[in-house]
C-alpha cells in the first residue's frame, strides 16, 4: 500500500512539474500542444495523469537540433511537418529556455523534463523562435552544446512583419483591445516606424551576426519559409540531409487543402491542418507602405545574404 501510495505521489507531482509528461509527445499532442499555444487549453494534467507510461527503452534527451526561429517564419508548420520522420521526436511546446531568465535559472535538468521520451535512433528538436532575436540565446545554446545543429525558417522580412502585425491584431481583438490598422503602427509622422518592434525582428543580417559569434555557418541550416509553403517537400529533403536522416518524407504526406490555402499533413493514417491561427489572411496594405518597407529591408537583406552565402527571393 506504501509504495502504491508513494508511486501515486510521485506520478503526480511529476505530472504537475510538466503537464506534458505522459503520453510521450505525438501527433495529436502537438495539436493540443498547439492549441495551448493559442491560448485555447489551460490545464491538460487531469486527463494526462492517466494515460499510458514513456514505452521501454525511452528516455528524455537535450535536443540535439533547435528550430531558434524566426517568430512568423513557418516554425510550427516546419516542426509538424519534421514530426512526421520516425527519427525525429519533437517537444510539444515553446520552452523558451534559453531567451526567458526565469526559465533559464531553472536549470538543464528543468529544460530536458519538457523534453519528449526518444529511443536512441531519434532527434530530438524543440522550437522556440524567441531565441533568434534574443541577446542570451546563442551564447546559452552553445554553451549547452557547442555542436548542435541549428534550424532556422526565414520569410520575406515585409511579409514576416505583416504576418507578426496579423497575429497580434488578432490576439488584441480577442481579448478585447483596441486595434490600429497596419500603416498607422508602421508610419509615423510621415516616416517609417522602424523602432516597430517587428520591423526589429526582420533585421535577419543583426540577428543573425549574434548567432555567428557562437556557431559556424554550417551548423546553422535555413529554411526558406515562402518555398515551404508552396512545396513543403524541397524543404524538408534539405533538412532531412543537414541532419543526416534517411529520406523518409515524401509527398503523399502533404495534400492542398483548398479551403485553408496550404499544405496539410497526412502521417500514420491521420490527415490535419495546422490550427487556424497559422495563415490566416492579411490584411490589404497600401502600395507605398510596402515599397518603403521593401526599400528598408533590402540593404539588411543583401547584408544576410553575404554573410550566409545564400541569396533568397525576398522584395
Ligand atoms: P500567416 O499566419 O501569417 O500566414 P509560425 O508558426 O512561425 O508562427 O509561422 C506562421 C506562418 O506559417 C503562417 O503565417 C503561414 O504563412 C506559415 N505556414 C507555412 N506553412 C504552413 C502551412 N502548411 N499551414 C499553415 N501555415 C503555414
Amino acid at each position: 500500500m506504501a509504495v502504491y501510495l508513494v508511486s501515486v505521489f510521485l506520478l503526480l507531482t511529476q505530472c504537475q512539474a510538466s503537464p506534458f509528461d505522459y503520453p510521450p509527445p505525438t501527433n495529436s499532442s502537438l495539436a493540443e500542444a498547439l492549441q495551448i499555444e493559442v491560448g485555447e487549453i489551460n490545464n491538460t494534467s487531469q486527463q494526462l495523469l492517466f494515460s499510458t507510461p514513456p514505452p521501454p527503452g525511452t528516455i528524455r534527451r537535450t535536443p540535439q537540433t533547435i528550430i531558434i526561429g524566426v517568430r512568423k517564419g513557418g516554425t510550427r508548420a516546419l516542426l509538424e511537418m519534421l514530426d512526421i520522420h520516425p527519427n525525429i521526436a519533437v517537444a510539444a511546446t515553446e520552452v523558451h529556455f534559453f531567451d526567458w531568465d526565469e526559465n533559464y535559472i531553472k536549470g538543464i535538468e528543468w529544460y530536458r523534463s519538457l523534453m519528449p521520451y526518444s529511443f536512441e535512433n531519434q532527434i530530438t528538436i524543440e522550437k522556440t523562435p524567441g531565441y533568434f532575436t534574443s541577446l542570451q540565446a546563442p551564447e546559452r545554446i552553445h554553451s549547452m552544446n557547442s555542436s548542435i545543429k541549428l534550424l532556422l525558417i526565414l520569410r520575406d522580412p515585409t511579409e514576416r512583419v505583416i504576418s507578426d502585425y496579423t497575429q497580434v491584431y488578432y490576439n488584441r481583438l480577442e481579448n478585447h483591445k483596441p486595434v490600429q490598422p497596419f500603416e498607422g503602427i508602421v508610419i509615423k509622422n510621415g516616416a517609417l516606424n522602424t523602432k516597430y518592434k517587428a520591423i526589429q525582428r526582420s533585421l535577419y543580417d543583426v540577428h543573425m551576426e549574434r548567432w555567428l559569434k557562437y556557431f559556424n555557418l554550417n551548423q546553422i541550416h535555413i529554411v526558406d519559409g515562402n518555398t515551404l509553403i508552396k512545396t513543403p517537400l524541397t524543404e524538408l529533403q534539405k533538412v532531412e540531409r543537414f541532419l543526416n536522416l534517411p529520406p523518409r518524407i515524401v509527398s503523399s504526406n502533404f495534400y492542398f487543402n483548398q479551403t485553408k490555402g496550404f499544405f496539410c499533413i497526412r502521417s500514420d493514417g491521420k490527415e490535419r491542418c495546422l490550427h487556424e491561427s497559422k495563415g490566416r489572411p492579411h490584411p490589404v496594405v497600401n502600395e507605398t507602405v510596402l515599397e518603403q518597407l521593401y526599400s528598408y529591408f533590402r540593404e539588411h537583406n543583401h547584408r544576410f545574404y553575404q554573410m550566409v552565402n545564400q541569396s533568397f527571393d525576398w522584395h
